[in-house]
């Protein structure tokens, strides 16, 4: 049987992560997979993660299967931190959140239940979108129209070309938003763009499916949970996928979660029913560990307020990063522009150089950038800014 398949292409994020690993030169930078690194070009463990694993490790008295949907806690703190303490829409009983396997996990079992609802759903997806948007919604069953977002020439958001074909989604078709920090390209919806997208799934009667992946890491925890909390307020359903990879460091712990709003409190119940039938079909329960970590911070004040300061530190860090890049890189042979990266927000921008100059990049200097030209801005630090901007420097020209 197996002689039946071909290798497959790799995938272009993680492809180039083992590219880097395997890179021998001691100069290498590595702006590839979406990962925080600090001021040295470590990975951290958060400090509260450690302070919550030290109490884990000593309260915890079973390794027993969790529920379905996980564990009710985390379940709650992660509405909340998503929704706010006291968003109107946690008193209805209208919205039902489970547990997931990291974000990726989280967006699958929105598809699977999205399948489940309507058997020949469409999901409209903004280019250029996080490359594994397509494969793994695309994957499950859903049909895949797309959307324009960017415009990789004047390196901002094409709003008004995105709300021209939003207005053509019939009723009942799905539409995938960034929460915040969009993944590729930085450039966010603003508290405006959002007011109108909201407006017109309600007239339209199209349903929004939020991936947040990064909340806390673009303009500060609630103001990235803007777009998410006024469509909750507004629509008789929503979807919202969550990852804790990034805000609280858990990466490797798939941590994520997923909430369906739905019309009543009644539908909830239903909606849950069947998204744990799904979690039932594809991994019974999720993992608890990192999930475990998040309830102990989120409902703990002291480790709370620990692990805001840490992410405010990794929020700012980032921001200064773009001021430095584009401080040094702005004085060009090429006289290209890169004032974009600094209004951008979260982890990633476009470069904006060409295919010609990123491979020489990767080959000539060790330093590697996903082919769409995303940096990940957390991966520039005090020890590598001169060699990078000098590089980046010296494709140009
Ligand atoms: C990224 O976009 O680099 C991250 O979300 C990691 C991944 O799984 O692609």
């Amino acid at each position: 049987m197996f002689e039946n398949l071909k290798p497959t292409k790799t995938d272009p994020i993680l492809g180039l992560m083992a590219a880097f690993r395997n890179d021998p030169r001691k100069e290498k930078i590595d702006l590839g997979v979406g990962v925080y690194m600090d001021d040295s070009g470590h990975t951290p463990v958060m400090t509260a993660v450690k302070s919550a694993e030290a109490r884990l490790f000593d309260e915890e008295h079973t390794k027993s299967y969790q529920s379905i949907p996980g564990d009710s806690l985390y379940n709650d703190c992660m509405m909340k931190l998503l929704l706010g303490d006291t968003h109107e829409i946690l008193k209805t009983g209208r919205v039902s959140t489970l547990q997931a396997p990291g974000g990726s996990g989280a967006l699958r079992v929105g598809a699977e239940l999205i399948l489940r609802a309507k058997t020949d759903a469409t999901i409209w997806i903004g280019t250029p979108s996080w490359p594994n948007h397509v494969p793994l919604l695309g994957g499950a069953g859903l049909s895949i129209r797309q959307y324009p977002y960017y415009d990789t020439n004047l390196q901002e958001i094409r709003f008004d070309e995105m709300m021209e074909t939003l207005k053509q989604v019939p009723r009942g078709d799905v539409v995938l938003l960034h929460g915040c920090c969009h993944n590729p390209t930085g450039a966010d919806l603003d508290p405006t763009h959002w007011d109108e997208i909201t407006e017109l799934a309600l007239s339209k009667g199209f349903i929004p499916f939020i991936d947040i992946a990064y909340q806390g890491l673009g303009k500060g925890l609630e103001a990235d949970a803007y777009g998410l909390r006024t469509m909750a307020s507004a629509l008789p359903e929503l979807i919202i996928a969550s990852s804790c990879s990034k805000n609280f460091g858990l990466y490797r712990e798939r941590t994520g979660s997923i909430s369906f709003l739905s019309d009543s409190s009644h539908q909830a119940e239903i909606v849950l029913s069947q998204a744990k039938a799904v979690a039932r079909q594809m991994y019974s329960m999720p993992p608890a560990h990192g999930a475990l970590l998040v309830a102990l911070i989120l409902d703990n004040e002291t480790l709370r307020i620990q692990w805001q300061n840490e992410l405010e530190q990794v929020r700012c860090r980032i921001i200064s990063m773009r001021s430095v890049l584009v401080d040094r890189i702005k004085n060009n042979s090429a006289g290209v522009n890169f004032d974009h990266i600094e209004r951008q927000s979260g982890m990633f921008s476009f470069l904006g150089i060409s295919a010609v100059q990123l491979e020489r990049l990767r080959k000539d200097y060790g330093i590697y950038i996903v082919s769409s030209t995303r940096i990940n801005l957390a991966g520039i630090n005090s020890d590598n800014i001169d060699y990078l901007s000098e590089s980046i420097k010296s494709v140009l020209s």
